[in-house]
């Protein structure tokens, strides 16, 4: 959900009817889940801080009007908040429908189960799209370095990963996990609506950037814009497992047959 707090404060709330004592400054989504409830989320996870851009993680605090996300919004002693409710359901659904108008029909990681995103809109209950994949639609490669990217183009630049910008939500995850994971500022988004996308800034390359190819963006992807190659080519692992080496910390998958 989001990354763990320490305080010696503490705050106490009621979640989905469930009370849950939490470290004071810990998120309501991460409070949730100590309370075993799993709000649907997309854009947060426990190694980087919120951002609050997918808007699927919303919820209701009773008393209180809107409908704020969960993984930016503090727990509070005394609250009441429901996760659940038919209206945080219609809302998520139009989201998520919006967010596969804007993602290729033919996803490979898709179709294996892999995305991350289709898995979280069979789990929200959309059914159908009615806005088709109009902006989805993804160019061929080019070479890279003889010019920059344009907005709808594969970058394939770096050895180990390519990046399809029809597949991102630019969730900002990548951007975030190069710079507080690793400690790198190698990536950033530009453009907007259908044309916006991740670079290395100055509309160039991923070559052209910092990156030290840790795979941190890639770990933290849930669309499958940024795969590695190797599974790109070789099509998805039967198996797959996590493995940390001293050398970065970060974590890899490796392909296991
Ligand atoms: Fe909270 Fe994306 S997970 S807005």
């Amino acid at each position: 959900g989001t990354p763990a707090v320490r305080s010696d404060k503490t705050v106490t709330l009621t979640i989905d009817g469930k009370s849950v004592t939490v470290p004071e400054g810990t998120s309501i989504m991460r409070a949730a889940r100590q309370a075993g409830i799993a709000v649907p989320k997309l854009c947060a996870n426990d190694m980087v801080k919120s951002f609050g851009s997918c808007r699927l993680c919303l919820v209701e605090i009773e008393g209180k009007g809107g409908t704020p996300a969960s993984c930016t919004t503090p727990a509070m002693d005394g609250i009441s908040v429901n996760t659940k409710t038919d209206r945080l359901n219609t809302i998520r659904r139009g989201v998520m429908e919006l967010y596969m108008s804007d993602h290729p029909e033919d996803c490979a990681a898709c179709a294996a189960g892999d995305c991350e995103m289709a898995n979280m809109a069979e789990t929200v209950g959309l059914k159908q799209n009615r806005y088709g994949d109009e902006g989805a639609n993804h160019l061929e490669p080019s070479p890279i370095g003889e010019h920059g990217v344009n907005f709808k183009e594969l970058d394939v630049s770096n050895p180990y990963f390519a990046y399809d910008p029809a597949k991102c939500i630019v969730c900002s995850l990548c951007v975030r996990a190069c710079e507080e994971q690793q400690g790198t500022f190698a990536l950033t988004v530009e453009g907007r609506g259908f044309e916006s996308r991740i670079t290395a800034g100055m509309d160039e390359p991923f070559l052209q950037s910092e990156c030290v190819s840790c795979g941190a963006c890639v770990q933290a992807c849930p669309t499958g814009a940024l795969q590695e190659k190797s599974i790109i080519e070789m099509g998805m692992p039967d198996h797959s497992a996590v493995t940390t080496c001293a050398y970065c910390g970060v974590g890899c998958s490796f392909k296991a047959e």
